[in-house]
């Protein structure tokens, strides 16, 4: 499969598991449109990929909460690669509570970028994977989207939200032959929700998640893998 024909557009790629998914694709040679609120973050990024690696990298910095740059996304990408066959949904917030302690701002928050912001930039770039009968879209849900947790009503009701839609959009895309997929990863070391990047138990790292989605991305025609349940295999505390 000759990645370096690909064009691939990472949400929430200004750090954590999204930073790691493109430095990965960067690396395979696929053309990259990284996108997210922190324009000096992307940037940065920018800067590494194409310092190590031969690849282009175009940064648009989007909230994609906001519909009018989610459209100016998708047109910025098609004028400048002329399709688009990866969409990652990474892009994702989270914040934890008791139910009663969350205001209507947090559940706003959690569902306008999780679930809305999903929506939005799938709606805008399947119509270009529509016309190629090609794509493949990655959504990052969450093992949350498969079980509850304390603290985690809202979060955990964003990414089962984010199952649903995911299982629902295969179907409406199989027929135009493009792919989707979700990955549900367990705790991931990041500074996701707030907490601290060194905080270690039970987690992946990010670069697993990269790698995952390496795979998707050059797996066979012949399948579509629906769903990746990642989780961490020990808690590092224990072996040291
Ligand atoms: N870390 C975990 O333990 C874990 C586990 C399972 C699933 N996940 C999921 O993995 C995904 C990535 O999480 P992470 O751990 O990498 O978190 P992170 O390090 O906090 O990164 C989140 C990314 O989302 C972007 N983002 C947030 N709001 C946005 C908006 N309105 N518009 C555009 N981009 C926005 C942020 O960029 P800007 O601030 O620059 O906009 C950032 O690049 C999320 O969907 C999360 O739910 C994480």
């Amino acid at each position: 499969m000759n990645l370096q024909d690909k064009v691939a557009i990472i949400t929430g790629a200004s750090k954590g598991i999204g930073k790691e998914i493109s430095l990965k694709f960067g690396e395979s040679g696929i053309k990259l449109v990284l996108a997210a609120r922190n324009k000096a973050l992307l940037t940065n990024l920018k800067n590494e990929i194409e310092s190590k690696f031969t690849t282009e990298v175009l940064i648009i910095p989007t909230d994609i909460t906001k519909e009018n740059q989610v459209t100016t996304m998708v047109n910025k990408t098609i004028e400048k690669f002329k399709k688009i066959d990866i969409l990652i949904n990474n892009a994702g917030v989270g914040r934890f509570s008791r139910i009663d302690q969350f205001s209507i701002e947090d559940y706003n928050f959690i569902m306008d970028v999780n679930v809305k912001g999903v929506f939005l930039t799938t709606k805008y770039v399947v119509p270009h994977m529509i016309r190629r009968e090609s794509g493949h879209i990655i959504n990052i849900s969450s093992i949350a989207g498969k079980n509850g947790f304390k603290t985690g009503t809202l979060y955990s009701a964003s990414k089962h939200a984010i199952q649903g839609f995911t299982w629902s959009l295969r179907e409406d895309l199989k027929e135009y032959k493009i792919k989707v997929t979700a990955i549900c990863p367990g705790s991931v070391l990041t500074s996701f929700g707030g907490k601290s990047p060194d905080y270690v138990e039970w987690s992946i790292q990010p670069e697993d998640i990269a790698h995952a989605c390496h795979y998707l991305v050059t797996e066979s025609d012949f399948v579509n893998t629906a769903e990746l349940i990642i989780k961490p295999r020990f808690n590092p505390r224990k072996i040291q």
